[in-house]
């Protein structure tokens, strides 16, 4: 078991992670004897793991709620039926959110945890390897609005997070890769040696080697736990953890979250912002070439669709909210695992970026 402490003064909280922890009598599921839990999980994850999450937390009283699956119920109308389920079980401010599945459901289940009577305890039980190498720590929580994806959110933080690598055993091989798309972006963008080890042990992760994949999550929350702790807020360094994702953003919306899973849309994403610190002379080129290496053994898409006009995936970032005071402010690399914050690209170079990432090199 390794576990990665999160350090946000009363805040903080440990992120465990290896086998067999689900089911088992672990003491980060101890929660009040007495008091309640409500597991909201979905129609895909809770047949697989609701009975054994369930029984961790015997001696407790335990609810669920199981909402249908897919980025396209991170709704209002959700948050409302856990707030109802909250309400219909009684629950009350010592109850605790455990959210089991992926990145939505973590999402979805520590929002309501943070609304529901100004904030009630939760703890992320992350299934899809995206979650539990990023979206289940940092306190991020919130839903989609129509006219925007998590435009309605609140820093709240777990406090705990259980990462069992078993259930990445029922996870498709393309949600995997997608999650080790966000595993590059904060090699690229913080830890250099990092780079190097994902380099050296591609085919080992690739077959998800349980070691190996356990060391991968480690070192992912590792570097995000310091720069959260650094920066709870987004003010500044946090930023970081943004590299491609402007770009992805865009794609996804162009593409009506269809074509791409988030993943594969940030390693997309990643390509164009590494060409864009390239053609600016900010990058030695190469880099670029480096990280396609890196992610088409992975199976990630690199490209971006042919029929994606330049001047619209522009116009669409505009919308994105990382955009500050009308300048695009993008994550830049200036050489492995050196990411920073740059307002100062202008039209042209992010146009010459996007073309140059349409061409199949
Ligand atoms: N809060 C944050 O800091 C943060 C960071 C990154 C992403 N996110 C959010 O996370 C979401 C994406 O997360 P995701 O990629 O996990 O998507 P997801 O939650 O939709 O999960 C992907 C798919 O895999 C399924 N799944 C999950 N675990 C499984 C398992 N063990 N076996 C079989 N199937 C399984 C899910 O049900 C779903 O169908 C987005 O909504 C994004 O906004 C949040
Ligand atoms: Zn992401």
């Amino acid at each position: 078991m390794q576990t990665v402490r999160v350090d946000l003064a009363d805040r903080s909280y440990t992120v465990f992670i290896g086998t067999g922890i689900l089911g088992s009598g672990h003491p980060a599921f101890d929660i009040p004897r007495g008091s309640t839990a409500l597991i909201v999980s979905n129609e895909k994850v809770a047949p697989l793991y609701l009975e054994s999450l369930e029984a961790s937390l015997a001696g407790v009283e335990v609810h669920n709620l199981v909402l249908p699956d897919g980025e396209s119920f991170k709704t209002l109308e959700n948050w409302a039926q856990i707030i109802d389920r909250l309400v219909e079980i009684r629950a009350t401010r010592d109850a605790t959110v455990f959210t089991l599945g992926g990145g939505v459901i973590g999402d979805m289940g520590g929002f309501a945890a943070a609304s529901y009577m100004r904030g009630i305890d939760f703890v992320q039980v992350p299934t899809s390897l995206l979650a539990q190498v990023d979206a289940s720590v940092g306190g991020k929580t919130g839903f989609n609005h129509p006219l925007g994806k998590n435009l309605i959110g609140a820093f709240h933080q777990p406090t705990a997070v259980l990462i069992d690598i078993d259930t990445l055993d029922t996870l498709p091989g393309r949600e995997f890769s997608a999650g080790l798309a966000e595993v590059i972006k904060i090699a690229a963008v913080r830890d250099a040696d990092f780079l190097d080890w994902l380099e050296e042990n591609r085919h080992a992760i690739a077959s998800r080697e349980p070691e190996l994949v356990i060391e991968l999550i480690r070192r992912s929350i590792a570097n995000k736990a310091e720069i959260v702790a650094e920066d709870e807020r987004e003010s500044g360094v946090r930023a970081l953890l943004n590299f491609g994702h402007s770009f992805a953003h865009a794609i996804e919306t162009l593409t009506d979250y269809r074509l791409y899973l988030h993943g594969e849309a940030v390693a997309i994403g990643m390509m164009v912002a590494t060409r864009l610190s390239e053609i600016r002379g900010l990058c030695k080129t190469g880099f670029s070439d480096r990280l396609g290496k890196l992610m088409t053994s992975f199976g990630l898409p690199l490209h971006i669709p042919e029929d994606l006009e330049p001047s619209s995936i522009i116009e669409t970032m505009k919308l994105d909210k990382k955009v500050i005071a009308g300048s695009a402010r993008l994550i830049l690399v200036k050489a492995a695992g050196h990411g920073f914050i740059d307002s100062s690209s202008d039209k042209l170079q992010v146009a010459a970026a996007i073309t140059a990432s349409q061409k199949q090199t």
